[in-house]
C-alpha cells in the first residue's frame, strides 16, 4: 500500500474558533462569500467543482475555484469518485494555483444528488472505502503541501450510519488534515434535525485513534442547523468540535458570523439588512462586470440570495431565544414597511429590491430560484 503524506508534512490547517462558510452550491458563489467575510467568516471554501471537467479545462469550472483576496483561509471543493478523476485534478489545482493560491482542497463526501452519487461521487464514497483511501492518498501526494479536507455525512441510509467507521482512518491511515461531519444521512436530507449526539460519538472515536497513534489532533467541524451564537457555542462545548460550520445559517442571515464572534444574538434592523443586500449587488458587479450580462448575472444571483434571506424573522418579533432554523411563523407584518418587504416570499419583491441597486431588468429577464427553500425540508441541495 502507498503510504500516505502525513498532516505533519503539509501546512497546518489553524482553525481554532474559525468560522467556516460551508460550500454552497449556486449560492456560495464569490460576491457572496466576500460579504460573508465583511461579516467575520474566517475560512471560505469555492462552490463544488467536478474533477472531470477541471481536467479538461472547462472554463466555467475553473470560474468556480477563483479566490477573493479577502478570503484569507480559502478552499477549493472537489466532486468526484474515481482516482483516475480526482487525483489529476489535484494535481492541477496544485500547479495552476499553488499553496499560495489554495490553503486546502477538499473533497465533497456528503452530495445527495442522484447525479452525483450514480458516478460514484458525493456520498457514495461513503461506502467505498478502499476506492476511497485511494483516492485521498493519491490527492495528498499530487497536493504536495496543499492540505486535504473531507466533508461527510452520517452515512448514506438512516439506520446505517458508518461515518464512525471511517472518521478514525482520516488522518491516521490516509493523512486528512481537517474534517467536517454533517450530522445526516443521505437519504434524510434535510428532514429531521442533525444528530450532534452521533457527531460526539464520532469525535470521540476519531480523537481516540489519533491518540493511539501518537499523531498530533487534526480540526473536527461539526454541520447542521446552526442559526446563533448560542446553537454555535452549545453544540461547540456539548460534542468536542473545533467548530461548527455554517450553510443554511449563512444564508438567512450573513451576519450570523458576527454574532458568533461576537457571542451575541443581533438584532439586525432592516437598513442595516439593506447595507448587506447593497454591499452583494456592488460586488457582484465587480465579480461579473457592469456590462448588461454581469448585471443579469448579478440579479440573477442577488434574487438566489434573497431566496434566502427573506427566511429571516426578527429576533425583536420572536417570542422565544434562541431562533431555531426550522421556524416557520405564519407571514408577519415587520416593524416598518422595508422589514415587511425584505419577509417577502415573493420572487416579484425580490425583483424590487434588486432594482433598488441595479436598475430595472431588460424584458428579457425571468427569475426562479435554483433551491427551493420556500419549504422547509424540500430543498434541492447539493450537499
Ligand atoms: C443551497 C445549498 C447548496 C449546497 N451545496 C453544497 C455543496 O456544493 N457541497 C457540499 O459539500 N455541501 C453543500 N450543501 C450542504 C451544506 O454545506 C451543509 O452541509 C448542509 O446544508 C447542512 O448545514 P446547515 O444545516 O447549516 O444548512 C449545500 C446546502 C445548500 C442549502
Amino acid at each position: 500500500m502507498d503510504v500516505p503524506m502525513r498532516p505533519e508534512e503539509k501546512k497546518r490547517l489553524n482553525w481554532e474558533n474559525g468560522l467556516y462558510l460551508a460550500p454552497l452550491t449556486t449560492v456560495g458563489n464569490l460576491p457572496f462569500r466576500r460579504l460573508c467575510v465583511d461579516y467575520g467568516a474566517t475560512i471560505t471554501i469555492s462552490e463544488m467543482a467536478l474533477a472531470q471537467p477541471l481536467v479538461t479545462g472547462s472554463a466555467e469550472e475553473w470560474a468556480l475555484v477563483r479566490r477573493h483576496e479577502s478570503e484569507k483561509m480559502f478552499g477549493v471543493q472537489l466532486a468526484g469518485g474515481f482516482p483516475n478523476r480526482m487525483v489529476p485534478a489535484a494535481e492541477l489545482l496544485a500547479k495552476e494555483l499553488g499553496p499560495s493560491g489554495i490553503d486546502f482542497v477538499d473533497i465533497n463526501m456528503g452530495c445527495p444528488i442522484d447525479l452525483i452519487f450514480k458516478q460514484g461521487a458525493g456520498s457514495a464514497l461513503m461506502d467505498q472505502p478502499t476506492r476511497l483511501g485511494k483516492i485521498l492518498v493519491g490527492m495528498n501526494r499530487a497536493l504536495g503541501e496543499i492540505p486535504l479536507t473531507v466533508k461527510f455525512r452520517t452515512g448514506i441510509l438512516n439506520n446505517k450510519p458508518n461515518a464512525h467507521k471511517l472518521m478514525p482512518r482520516y488522518e491516521t491511515e490516509w493523512g486528512v488534515s481537517a474534517m467536517t461531519l454533517h450530522g445526516r444521512s443521505r437519504q434524510q436530507r434535510y428532514s429531521r434535525l442533525a444528530n450532534w449526539d452521533y457527531i460526539k460519538e464520532c469525535v470521540e472515536v476519531a480523537r481516540e485513534a489519533v491518540k493511539d497513534a501518537g499523531m498530533a489532533p487534526i480540526p473536527i467541524f461539526g454541520n447542521g442547523d446552526c442559526f446563533s451564537a448560542q446553537g454555535y457555542y452549545e453544540a461547540k462545548e456539548r460534542t468536542g468540535v473545533d467548530g461548527v460550520m455554517l450553510a443554511r445559517g449563512a444564508l438567512i442571515k450573513p451576519w450570523l458570523f458576527t454574532e458568533i464572534a461576537e457571542r451575541r444574538e443581533w438584532d439586525i434592523s432592516a437598513t442595516e439588512r439593506l447595507e448587506g443586500i447593497r454591499k452583494f449587488a456592488e460586488y457582484g458587479l465587480s465579480h461579473w462586470g457592469s456590462d448588461t450580462l454581469g448585471v443579469n448575472l448579478t440579479r440573477r444571483f442577488l434574487c438566489e440570495a434573497l431566496s434566502f434571506q427573506h427566511r429571516y424573522i426578527p429576533i425583536g418579533l420572536l417570542e422565544r431565544m434562541p431562533p431555531m432554523i426550522n421556524e416557520r411563523p405564519p407571514s408577519y407584518k415587520g416593524r416598518n414597511e422595508l422589514e415587511t418587504l425584505l419577509a417577502s416570499p415573493y420572487v416579484g419583491d425580490w425583483l424590487k429590491i434588486a432594482e433598488m441597486f441595479l436598475g430595472p431588468p431588460d424584458e428579457s429577464f425571468t427569475f426562479s430560484p435554483k433551491h427551493k427553500s420556500n419549504a422547509y425540508g424540500s430543498e434541492e441541495a447539493q450537499g
